[in-house]
């Protein structure tokens, strides 16, 4: 929000699109209650926000369809911007949402076009729908051609599989630019060169972009002549074409926060609490495996002082910091065995931080006889569950970590 109004105060009316798989994240949401509650709490907010923001339109990808099309729907009647998909029908054969939409800006009118992957039919039985999904390509080329000469460029949101993106790119007419979110990137890769996130391919350009709301790409178009190539600003600027400047920006702290947001973010961080659930609903019952570091540090004093003098030892505190640990999108790796020891956030007791049970394992019948119950050796394996560099972008190397979090060895005699 802070670096729109930045924009704004620069005499630009930017055009705000999201290419899909924007609410939700499959996951297993459906086990637990408590946070399967949260992620449509957390898609009110992001509908919330993007209305904010001022969204120009957001396309439909299969991640979103996680609680079923009447939630999407929900959220769409909350929404003041449209939710695109060319190619989803009901069984009925009714087409969902539009496929496209134009906006208009500065004189200039920008058509929109969205289509999603075709899904096998496994995933959409995992959704709970009867849904159909057609050939992307037909359904983009045929809303493109009902947009026709009416406007002066047009974007896809194209949330596709890479042999449907070099279709479009390589077959369809008239189309500009193509956004792709990246969720493909890792598995299936596209034809964007790796580290590249702009790629010009046949005279349009490919844009994608990635990092969960930490970046936020922008493309300046210098429109010149509707339907001719289009070129980096940095190329010859004297020759004919279409002109872009694509860049990418990090959201980082410094940006700074912005008060209708934090009003947002606040009512949603003290909302958590969930009337009507209870452990019985997630069937939950806990584990007897776990300890707890109360009981260990009552033999092993040095160890625990020194856990208590690294990150781990007050991984919890961090949350309650930025008032973050009712989140189940963080608690679970700032705690012992979200899951196994408790469920609901609020519950969290003896379990805050990453205690010793997090790295050593389980061996509850230890302390009656710690001779006859030893420990495994510690091998990196337990580390990776946490320190999974797709999620917290921090890359993660054990030989030089382990060092950092090696407990005092035992004076044995
Ligand atoms: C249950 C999740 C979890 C597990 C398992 C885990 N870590 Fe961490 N680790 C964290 C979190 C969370 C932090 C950040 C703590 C903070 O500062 O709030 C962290 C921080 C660290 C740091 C930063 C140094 C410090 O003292 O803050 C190192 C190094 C580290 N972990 C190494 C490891 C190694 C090695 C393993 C495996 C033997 C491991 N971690 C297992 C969650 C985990
Ligand atoms: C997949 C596990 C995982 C999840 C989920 C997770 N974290 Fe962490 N977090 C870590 C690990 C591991 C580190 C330590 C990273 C490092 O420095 O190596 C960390 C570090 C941090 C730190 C920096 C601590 C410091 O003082 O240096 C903050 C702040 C933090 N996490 C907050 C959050 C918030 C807020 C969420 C939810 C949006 C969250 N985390 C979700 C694993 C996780
Ligand atoms: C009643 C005291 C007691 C409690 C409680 C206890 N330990 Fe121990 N632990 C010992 C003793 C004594 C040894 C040394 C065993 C030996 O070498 O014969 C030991 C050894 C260990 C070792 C070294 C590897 C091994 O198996 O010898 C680890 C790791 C360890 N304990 C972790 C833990 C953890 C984690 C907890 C809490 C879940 C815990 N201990 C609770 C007494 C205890
Ligand atoms: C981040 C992971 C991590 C956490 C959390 C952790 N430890 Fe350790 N601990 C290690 C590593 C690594 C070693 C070094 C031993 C090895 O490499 O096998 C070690 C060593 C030990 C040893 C000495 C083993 C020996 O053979 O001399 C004991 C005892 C121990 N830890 C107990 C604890 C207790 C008790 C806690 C909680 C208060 C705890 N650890 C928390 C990773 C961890």
């Amino acid at each position: 929000m802070t670096f729109l109004s930045g924009i704004q105060k620069e005499g630009i009316d930017p055009i705000l699109l999201d290419g899909g798989d924007w609410l939700f994240n499959l996951g297993n949401v459906k086990k637990n209650k408590f946070a399967a509650r949260q992620l449509l709490q957390k898609a009110k907010l992001l509908v919330d926000a993007y209305n904010l923001f001022g969204y120009a339109a957001a396309a439909i990808a299969e991640h979103d369809l996680a609680f079923g099309i009447d939630t999407v729907q929900q959220l769409e009647a909350q929404a003041k911007f449209p939710f695109l998909c060319a190619n989803l029908f009901d069984a009925d054969g009714k087409q969902i949402f539009p496929g496209s939409t134009v906006i208009e800006r500065h004189g200039k009118k920008i058509g929109v076009v969205a289509a999603l992957i075709q899904l096998p039919d496994h995933f959409l039985k995992k959704v709970g729908t009867d849904l159909e999904i057609t050939d992307p390509v037909e359904a983009l080329t045929r809303e493109v051609k009902a947009l026709g000469e009416t406007v002066d460029a047009i974007f896809v949101l194209g949330h596709l599989d890479h042999k449907d993106i070099e279709r479009v790119a390589d077959t369809m007419k008239g189309i500009d630019f193509i956004l792709e979110p990246a969720s493909f990137a890792g598995s299936e890769p596209t034809w964007i060169n790796d580290g590249e996130e702009v790629t010009p391919r046949n005279g349009r350009v490919l844009l994608q972009i990635s990092g969960q709301g930490s970046t936020i790409g922008r493309v300046d178009l210098y429109l010149r002549e509707r339907g001719t190539e289009w070129k980096p600003v940095s190329d010859d600027p004297a020759s004919p074409g279409n002109l872009y400047n694509a860049s990418h920006t990090r959201l980082a702290s410094h940006i700074g926060r912005h008060p209708a947001m934090d009003k947002l973010v606040t009512e949603f961080l003290t909302g958590t609490h969930y009337t009507g659930l209870t452990e019985e609903d997630v069937t939950f019952i806990p584990s007897k495996e776990y300890l707890g570091a109360e009981t260990c540090a009552a033999c092993h004093v040095e160890q625990t002082e020194f856990w208590r003098s690294t990150g781990h030892g007050r991984a919890y505190a961090t949350l309650e910091k930025t008032g973050d640990q009712f989140r189940y999108d963080c608690v679970s790796c700032h705690v012992l065995a979200y899951g196994e020891t408790f469920v609901d956030a609020h519950k969290v007791g003896a379990f805050k931080d990453v205690q010793c049970e997090s790295c050593h394992g389980t061996n509850p019948k230890h302390p009656e006889d710690p001779a006859a119950h030893r420990w495994p050796q510690m091998t990196d394996k337990s580390c990776w569950s946490c320190h999974d560099p797709r999620v917290t972008r921090v890359p993660f190397d054990p030989q030089s970590a382990f060092p950092q979090v090696s407990c005092p060895p035992l004076k044995r005699d």
